[in-house]
């Protein structure tokens, strides 16, 4: 029975996300599906709860959909479509609604589903295919991969430090290097580690060769 609710959603899903060049697309939603599932394996949790979640967690980015209030909906019908009970629909919209981690407004998430999630989703910034994202994201946001700027980061004013043109290098300061210290799960912080690790010694590779100091 789960099986199927799990099957249909994926193609679902799949269908949804056909025309996504944001990060947001199938491959990535496949990865954190499974991430997921191996953390909720030795952290526990209802697997259904997990796999729905993942399965839909982009699906109300306003990246993906037009607006927020209607992929909020549209998952409502689907959830509603798939007999999933009212408490169960309510957990996975709330979980999906809390993951993102969005600019200031930052909610701690609460259900250890929510917990597992979040932090798969958050694997998937991290590592090789954190890097790999990081640079597609910004070659299709015509962002440079570096600006020299940014190594003086440290003694500029906050206008000055404004000023620098957004690059790949820099999101990995902006978000990715924080991302290991905010993981729920005992599992999730393991695996963040390694992968954390990983993004250190690229970027001290990516700053030899720049020629400069990290
Ligand atoms: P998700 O919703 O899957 O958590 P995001 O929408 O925050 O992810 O970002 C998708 C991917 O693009 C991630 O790998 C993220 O690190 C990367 N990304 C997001 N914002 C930027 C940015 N300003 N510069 C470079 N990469 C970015
Ligand atoms: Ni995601």
């Amino acid at each position: 029975m789960n099986n199927k609710i799990i099957s249909d959603t994926e193609a679902w899903v799949m269908v949804q996300l056909k025309h996504e060049s944001s990060g947001h697309d199938w491959e990535h939603i496949r990865r954190v599906t499974r991430q997921a599932q191996e953390i909720a394996a030795i952290e526990g949790g209802s697997m259904l709860i997990v796999t729905l979640a993942s399965l839909l967690h982009d699906l109300i980015d306003d990246k993906v959909v037009a607006d927020e209030i209607e992929g909020i909906q549209q998952v409502t019908n689907w959830l509603q479509k798939m007999d999933i009970d009212e408490s169960d629909r309510q957990h996975i919209l709330t979980i999906i609604k809390t993951i993102s981690f969005k600019g200031g407004g930052q909610k701690p998430v609460e259900s250890l589903e929510a917990q597992i999630v979040q932090d798969a989703d958050r694997l998937d910034a991290l590592g090789a295919i954190g890097v790999a994202r990081t640079f597609m994201y910004a070659g299709n946001k015509g962002h440079q991969m570096y600006n020299p700027e940014f190594a003086h980061r440290d003694t500029m004013t906050v206008d000055e430090y404004r000023k620098i043109p957004s690059s790949a290098v820099g999101h990995f300061y902006e978000k990715l290097l924080r991302l290991k210290d905010l993981m729920n799960t005992k599992e999730g912080k393991k695996r963040a580690e390694k992968r954390h690790h990983f993004l250190e010694e690229f970027l001290q590779q990516f700053f030899h060769e720049w020629g400069e100091r990290p």
